[in-house]
């Protein structure tokens, strides 16, 4: 039988290639992003004796009152924004489930969605197997901002969405609050849905305020923003997340979500709705992942790699000089030197190569001072 491909040119995505190097030549791997230190025992024990106590069947298809209650408390606390739990709050499998049900239930044939690369890798594939055009544009190196006077010449009768991510994987940019006001100018002038990726909105420096969509209240009237408790909670296995938009876009994403997974992990639900009471199980995780990548910033001094500005996500990227192509760089590093990064160029429709490797800084310190030996003599 011939199989007709919808994603003809998708192949094995560079984080299994390079974890699977990593693996292969013995490498330390800073290539994918995942934290390799435990889950709160607290959080553990949560979810074990709601295991214990029989929630091991289906949940609600929108997600477990309970949690999206709190989920809405902290909402308001945050951001300021009340959000009822009956109709603007859906939890997911991720934040890649949210993302992937948003745009199925809202973008369709035709739909031109613009977003930024370098982009997380489900963004592009998610848009065109819904036969939507993705739209790329690129951010403006060093700082890797938005450049909002292209933004507006792509704008056309077809565009339907705009994605933003922030703060950003890979680069570690934030947007800023003129950012968030020409977004909201543009969003409103033209009619367009914002999807606004923000799974990294704890995970932000120097005491910069994440700029939600959910504080601008116009803004946030067109617009879904997505989270992920894999991020905040250090357990990205878990795979739960959530969306918040308003009840006419819930209503939309809810009926996408029930047949992509009908429901999300019942005990993993309530016990983070118990644990999202106390904020202190999450107000200090900037200043944790502040302190990581400090730690791995001054490993690295006197390492012939450059350290870009890094002011959210656990990710820092770093430039060389040479000939040699990221991509070839990432593997000679990883087989040579045995430190397993990711090359930025992947994150890009066009192959963009900047000279740029991404590496997660979510590791324990031991792994971040090996790791900073081997850049130093890079
Ligand atoms: C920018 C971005 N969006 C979404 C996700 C997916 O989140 P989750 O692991 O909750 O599916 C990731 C994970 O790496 C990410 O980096």
């Amino acid at each position: 039988m011939k199989i007709k491909s919808r994603l003809p040119e998708v192949g094995t995505s560079i984080f299994t290639i390079m974890s699977r190097m990593a693996l292969e030549q013995g490498a330390i791997n800073l290539s994918q992003g995942f934290p390799d230190f435990p889950v709160s025992e607290k959080l553990i024990h949560l979810i074990h004796r709601k295991m214990k106590e029989g929630h091991n069947q289906y949940a609600p298809m929108p997600g477990v009152p309970a949690l999206r209650k709190a989920i809405a408390e902290v909402v308001q606390k945050t951001y300021q924004r009340p959000s009822d739990f009956e109709t603007e709050i859906t939890v997911t499998a991720g934040g890649t489930e949210a993302i992937f049900a948003t745009i199925t239930a809202l973008i369709g044939t035709g739909d031109e969605v613009i977003l930024f690369d370098p982009s997380y890798d489900s963004y592009d594939p998610a848009i065109r197997l819904n036969g939507g055009t993705p739209i790329h544009l690129n951010l403006l190196p060093p700082d890797f901002s938005i450049d909002w006077d292209e933004v507006k010449k792509k704008i056309t009768s077809r565009t339907r969405m705009i994605m933003v991510n922030t703060p950003h994987n890979p680069t570690g940019s934030v947007l800023n609050a003129s950012d968030l006001k020409t977004l909201e100018q543009l969003a409103v002038e033209h009619d367009l849905i914002v999807l606004s990726d923000e799974v990294y909105e704890r995970i932000i420096f120097e005491n910069k305020t994440h700029e939600s969509v959910l504080k601008y209240p116009a803004l946030a009237k067109q617009s879904i923003a997505i989270f992920s408790f894999g991020k905040t909670f250090h357990a990205t296995g878990w795979k739960v997340g959530y969306t918040i938009a308003p009840e006419a876009i819930t209503k939309e994403i809810r009926k996408a979500h029930q047949f992509i997974t009908f429901s999300v992990n019942t005990p993993v639900q309530m016990a983070l709705g118990e644990y999202l009471t106390d904020p202190e199980n999450f107000l200090h995780l900037g200043k944790f992942y502040q302190q990581k990548r400090d730690f791995f910033l001054n490993e690295l001094k006197g390492s012939t790699l450059k350290p870009l500005r890094c002011f959210g996500s656990y990710f820092q990227l770093l430039s060389y000089e040479g000939k040699k192509s990221d991509v070839e760089m990432a593997e000679w590093m990883t087989k040579e030197m045995k430190l397993a990064p990711i090359p930025v160029s992947a994150f890009y429709k066009d192959k963009s190569d900047h000279k740029l490797l991404r590496f997660c800084f979510a590791k324990g310190e031991e792994t971040l001072q090996k790791s900073g030996k081997i850049l130093r003599i890079v």
